[in-house]
């Protein structure tokens, strides 16, 4: 169990990192592990009218089965192709996961805008893949801005969704709405090169959101408001918009955001907060080990973001962010230099930190550094507060600003042309592994619980519930096979042992 950070934390125990420990406000993911969900039944939904194929509509079958394993259950969607039409809003979910082993196309002659699947008032879910294949494709090289997103939860506690590919979304890949207590991880979002074409925009509180890849031209990962004690690590924003706080407008709420290990590469920034006009507050937000070349911008906290609405208020109070460990290069430092920290000039910041950030530009020999109304320390910024400032600062030097890149960058898919479906990489940031193996390494499926970080040590029955007991027969709906199961496999009448997939067989 390598994923333990938070659990650890809540199961009193000590191998938590304490940058781990200081964000997240407690543990996160499913409470029942996938294993639980599926012993207790799993809804194949090829028994619910679905067929495996990517021009059939499958919206009734994925609803029916959920609808049967929604209060308890495991959703499983085979290997195979699978057609979507119609979008699906899944509700009322308690104890339920959904296993997709197989790809669900959008039919490209379905153009309503919305959301393919939406979960929505549900907990102790978790959205996965058993094989690491499943994937989502949203054919948005051929649409408009009109067409829907892919996944959206809303209202989703406890929960988690990782190993699954999502796929050229007409609109926004993933976003979540007031969700709690969640862990998003070993994703690989890839969409056109286009604006509106968001990968993970989340508000909410208590998320974990690790080891995720994102190519688009809009946001890789975002959070907005209102949101607390999000923490975000090992992400590579692989020509992408980049990763943002934003945009902010009146009210706004955000408190102990912890972002590290970013990498980005021809992004338009390596991270931006922005805003223009707006009332509320952000603080404690640390910004630390963000690698990246190429991107137009590179530290932006702008109050002046002209390119949105101008929201009613003063300006947001900025208070306690961090900037720390930035190496790299980015693509004009005259231009576009490196730090640019500009507040509201009727709500200055305060307790502002640029440290070791250390940015060469890739063409020309200066790196421009602009202040305004940031008091706190390093670089251009005033220390104390209070008051209105613009300092400027250029520098014609830079040290320890050498990274090293990760394999296989290349450039941006186009639009008008179809996107393959990629496997879900092994790294996503210079040097680290994926804080969980992958499901398909390890043996992934169903009824496998090592990867997961849901199963609380206050839990341990519903874990040893799963073989139930090692020999003699299986009651109806138990596990009776499955690679890594060691139970009993015969059933009791009049039931027989059906293969639901690799991992997993139940009596039916
Ligand atoms: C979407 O439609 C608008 C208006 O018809 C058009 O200007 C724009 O180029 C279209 N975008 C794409 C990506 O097809
Ligand atoms: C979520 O999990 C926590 C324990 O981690 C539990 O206290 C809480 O009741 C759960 N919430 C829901 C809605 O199930
Ligand atoms: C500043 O934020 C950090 C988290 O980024 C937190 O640990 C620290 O306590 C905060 N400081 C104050 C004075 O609130
Ligand atoms: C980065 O994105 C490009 C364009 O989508 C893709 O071809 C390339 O394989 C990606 N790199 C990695 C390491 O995934």
């Amino acid at each position: 169990m390598k994923t333990l950070s938070p659990l650890l934390l809540a199961a009193g125990l000590s191998l938590v990192e304490p940058w781990a420990q200081a964000q997240l406000s407690g543990s996160v993911g499913p409470t029942t592990s996938r294993a639980a969900k599926a012993a207790k039944k799993v809804c194949n939904i090829m028994n619910y009218g679905g067929v495996a194929s990517a021009t059939t509509d499958n919206s009734a079958a994925i609803t029916a089965a959920w609808n049967a394993c929604k209060s308890g259950g495991e959703v499983y969607i085979p290997s195979g192709n699978y057609g979507l039409s119609t979008w699906v809003t899944l509700s009322g979910g308690t104890g339920v996961s959904i296993n997709l082993e197989g790809v669900i196309y959008r039919i490209t002659s379905a153009t309503a805008g919305g959301h393919m699947i939406a979960i929505s008032s549900t907990s102790d879910f978790e959205f996965y893949s058993g094989n690491s294949k499943g994937a989502m494709q949203g054919y948005g090289y051929l649409l408009n801005a009109s067409d829907p997103r892919l996944v959206r939860l809303t209202k989703v506690t406890n929960f988690s969704f990782h190993d699954i590919a999502l796929v050229d979304a007409a609109q926004f890949h993933i976003v979540m709405d007031t969700c709690s207590n969640g862990e998003v991880y070993n994703t690989i979002i890839r969409g056109g090169s286009l604006g509106g074409l968001d990968g993970v925009d989340i508000w909410g509180s208590n998320v974990w959101i690790h080891d995720i890849e994102v190519t688009n031209k809009d946001e890789c990962i975002t959070v907005k408001s209102p949101a607390s004690n999000i923490l975000i690590e090992n992400i590579f924003c692989n020509w992408s918009g980049g990763s943002a706080l934003g945009s902010l407008g009146a009210n706004t709420d955000i408190s102990n955001i912890y972002y590290r290990n970013v990498y980005s590469q021809n992004c338009n920034q390596m991270y931006m907060i922005k805003s223009w006009g707006g009332s509320g507050t952000v603080r404690n937000v640390k910004l630390e080990n963000f690698w990246g070349h190429t991107n137009a911008y590179t530290l932006n906290l702008n109050a002046y973001w002209t390119s949105m609405t101008q929201a009613a208020g003063n300006g947001i109070s900025y208070q306690n962010i961090t900037f720390s460990g930035w190496k790299g290069t980015n693509s004009n430092g005259a231009q576009r230099g490196s730090v640019q920290v500009l507040c509201p000039s009727g709500v200055p910041c305060t307790g502002i930190t640029v440290k070791d950030v250390n940015i060469w530009t890739e063409s020309g020999s200066t790196e421009k550094e602009i202040c305004q109304n940031a008091y706190g320390s390093g670089t251009c910024l005033k220390s104390g507060s209070g008051g209105t400032y613009t300092t400027t600062v250029t520098r014609t030097t830079a040290s320890n600003y050498a990274i090293q890149t990760m394999p296989g960058e290349i450039k941006a898919w186009g639009l008008g042309t179809q996107i393959p479906i990629p496997a879900i990489p092994t790294t996503f940031f210079p040097g680290l592994k994926p804080i969980s193996a992958l499901m398909a390494a390890n043996g992934g499926g169903g009824s496998s619980p090592t990867t997961t970080t849901t199963t609380t040590t206050a839990k341990p029955t519903t874990m040893s519930a799963t073989g139930g007991g090692g020999s003699g027969t299986q009651s109806q709906y138990g596990q009776c096979g499955g690679s890594g199961y060691s139970g009993p496999t015969a059933c009791a009448a009049p039931y027989a042992c059906s293969t639901q997939n690799t991992y997993y067989a139940q009596c039916l």
